[in-house]
């Protein structure tokens, strides 16, 4: 370790020796320059950085708080710690008001004078370490925009740095707001392609005589509205990544011509007799359960084997419950700054709820949570209160559990078990409008098991949605 060095300004030759032999002692370990008056203290900073400067207050012409401005003024990084004697207290806890870091009582003792050396070493090794910890943070725990510190985003974030650089196609997969797009940008934005365009398209969004001639544009006069020849997104893309999003929407018989166009690498304009070959990475996204799409006829099998070559799958959020705090920071601190609110944080108890919520609509629904609670919040730090009420009756139902009146005779655990989940299931159903994916998801239960228990409650055609 390099000694640290300290800079001792004092007009007394006498008072310098002392604290210049007390600091180079073994005990002291350190390295001393000294200056007799505050000019030639500033010379000195100029030209070589120290750690310390030990600072007499009472000084001719320049005094010790002219000094400590001056270092500020000019933007010198060093420690000031002040020297006073008994007429100057006053003026050295002025100093600490100006930036001081400390003061020592003149005359000055070896066991004093480390103490308070030691002590702003100390501070500062702690603030070094912990700007160190969030650096780490931000790098390990964040990836393009996504942040993630659950093994399960680890592996995602791992896949995409391997496979950002190659054309093979991607197929990105997982509820709806995970963040499907995030990943087909870091994707993209990672890998070699990321100078050339990412063009976005949405399979589903499009009518669908309209998409053949988006994708793959179209010649003069293709059809009556064609007055002049346009490129399609294909060709926009040339170079770079064509995110097909909701791929699962694509109408078959564009999932004929899609499928041609992966495999020959050209595209055919609508109404045009030549083709015209592209360079285009395809990243595909998809909400459904494709497979199962192909089962039902929906979705052709030979395009799902050519876009299903590489898959990332994007866990649901209340899978990986240890990212919520991060992303919870994460969206403060974008909307601090998009809004300009001052919000400092979430209650222990708030962030106990936002831990527990299922999160139907991921990490989309926890962003628009956070959203119009910073908005609404009274506060700097979110309350309990301030969130959305649905989200509290997940513990009112706890609440009521504990409350539920049951007839002392009554131990079945099987016989009560049946009577409460009748009631979550009615209630699931009602919130959702009778959407019984969504009110799965609100029950933690599968679709399957939720259809079988409606069923067996006899709310399967009953319920009055
Ligand atoms: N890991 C993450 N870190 C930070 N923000 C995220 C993360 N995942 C998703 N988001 C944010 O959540 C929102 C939804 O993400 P995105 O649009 O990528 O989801 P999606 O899976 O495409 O959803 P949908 O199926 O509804 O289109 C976006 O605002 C996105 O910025
Ligand atoms: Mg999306």
């Amino acid at each position: 370790m390099p000694k640290k060095r300290v800079l001792i300004v004092d007009d007394e030759p006498e008072v310098r020796k002392i604290i210049s032999s007390i600091l180079q002692s073994p005990k002291g370990g350190y390295e001393v320059k000294e200056a007799g008056d505050v000019e030639s203290a500033l010379e000195i900073l100029r030209k070589e950085p120290f750690d310390h400067v030990l600072c007499d207050i009472y000084m001719e012409p320049l005094d010790g708080l002219d000094f400590l401005r001056m270092v500020k003024e000019k933007g010198i990084k060093v420690n000031v710690v002040m020297m006073s004697g008994k007429a100057d207290v006053e003026q050295a806890l002025e100093a600490i008001g100006y930036g001081a870091q400390d003061y020592v009582h003149k005359p000055i003792t070896a066991g004093q004078l480390f103490f308070v050396l030691k002590r702003i070493e100390e501070q500062e090794r702690l603030r070094a370490e912990n700007e160190r910890l969030r650096r780490e943070v931000e790098e390990r725990y964040s990836f393009h925009n996504m942040v993630g510190k659950s093994s399960k985003m680890q592996v995602v974030f791992d896949v995409i740095r391997k496979i950002a650089d190659y054309k093979t196609t991607v197929l990105i997969t997982g509820e709806s707001g995970t963040g499907k797009e995030l990943v087909a940008k870091a994707l993209h934005y990672n890998g070699i392609r990321k100078n050339a365009p990412f063009v976005a398209v949405n399979c589903g969004g499009i009518p669908e005589n309209l998409l053949e001639s988006e994708l793959f544009g179209h010649a003069k006069g293709a059809f009556t509205d064609a007055i002049r020849a346009k490129k399609g997104l294909f060709e926009e893309a040339d170079g770079g990544t064509l995110f097909l999003d909701e791929i699962g929407d694509l109408p078959l018989p564009l999932q004929v011509k899609l499928l041609r166009v992966l495999q020959e690498e050209e595209i055919r304009p609508v109404g045009d007799t030549r083709t015209v070959k592209v360079d285009v990475r395809i990243v595909a996204a998809t909400s459904k359960d494709l497979e199962r799409e192909v089962r039902k006829g929906n979705f052709r099998n030979d395009l799902f084997y050519r876009i299903n070559v590489l898959r990332i799958s994007l866990p649901p959020l209340r899978e990986r419950r240890e990212d919520i705090p991060l992303l919870v920071d994460f969206f403060i601190q974008r909307f601090n700054s998009r809004l300009g609110t001052k919000i400092k944080g979430v209650s222990p108890d708030a962030m106990q709820i936002l831990m527990d919520y299922p999160w139907p609509g991921n990490v989309r629904e926890l962003e628009n949570v956070l959203e119009r609670t910073m908005v609404l919040c009274e506060g700097d730090v979110i309350q309990k209160e301030d969130l959305p009420p649905y989200m509290l009756e997940n513990l009112v139902v706890e609440d009521n559990i504990q409350k539920l009146d049951i007839d002392d005779s009554v131990l079945s655990i099987k016989k009560c078990s049946r009577v409460l989940e009748k009631k979550l299931i009615q209630r699931a159903l009602q919130r959702t409008r009778g959407n019984k994916t969504q009110a799965a998801k609100l029950l933690e239960i599968s679709l399957p098991a939720l259809i079988y228990k409606m069923k067996d409650y006899g709310l399967y055609k009953t319920q009055p949605f």
